[in-house]
């Protein structure tokens, strides 16, 4: 069975979903913020992004995903940013089905009120255009796309496996 990568904007929902879903399917939970932590030696993303800059995190982020997508029956839940590399994309596409989260914006700005860990969130207009931006890189890069600002964890799982399933 291929992996499931959720993709999206910061505030989606991905990691509280991909925890449910993987249960659901009794699937590995793989979060690449947290594999990305790992391969740093930094204690935080905030510090990658302030002492390292933006495009190492990226590098770290392909090579995740390269690692990663060598295993099988797998939720991935991807950083919000994993969409900027077409490199890392593809690599995604070929190994599991893409499921983008999609929520508003006044949806993941009420969810994100007081984080303090995002680094691309600390400006609220810098965030917005970032927003519209990314939304039809996202698009484009789904195989099932699902609206979460109005349903519940548990349910979203549940439409996502149903999704997967007809696909
Ligand atoms: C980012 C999203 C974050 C994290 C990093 C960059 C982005 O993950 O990878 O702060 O570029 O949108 P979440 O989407 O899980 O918040």
């Amino acid at each position: 069975m291929k992996n499931i990568a959720l993709i999206g904007f910061m505030g989606a929902g991905k990691s509280t979903v991909a925890e449910v879903l993987a249960k659901k399917l009794n699937y590995t939970l793989i979060e690449t913020d947290g594999q990305i932590l790992s391969m740093s030696h930094l204690p935080s993303i905030n510090d990658i992004f302030d002492k390292k800059g933006e495009e190492y995190f990226r590098q770290l982020e392909r090579n995740a995903i390269a690692e990663i997508v060598k295993n099988t029956k797998q939720v991935i839940s991807c950083g919000g940013g994993i969409i900027s590399s077409q490199e890392t994309m593809n690599l995604l596409k070929q190994n599991a089905t893409v499921v983008f989260l999609s929520a508003e914006f006044e949806t993941v700005k009420s969810r994100l009120k007081s984080t303090t860990t995002r680094p691309l969130f600390r400006q609220e207009e810098k965030a917005m255009l970032l927003y519209a931006l990314r939304l039809p890189i996202y698009k484009q890069y789904a195989d099932v796309v699902i609206a979460t600002d109005n349903e519940s964890p548990e349910q979203i799982a549940q439409q996502i496996i149903e999704k997967c399933n007809a696909k």
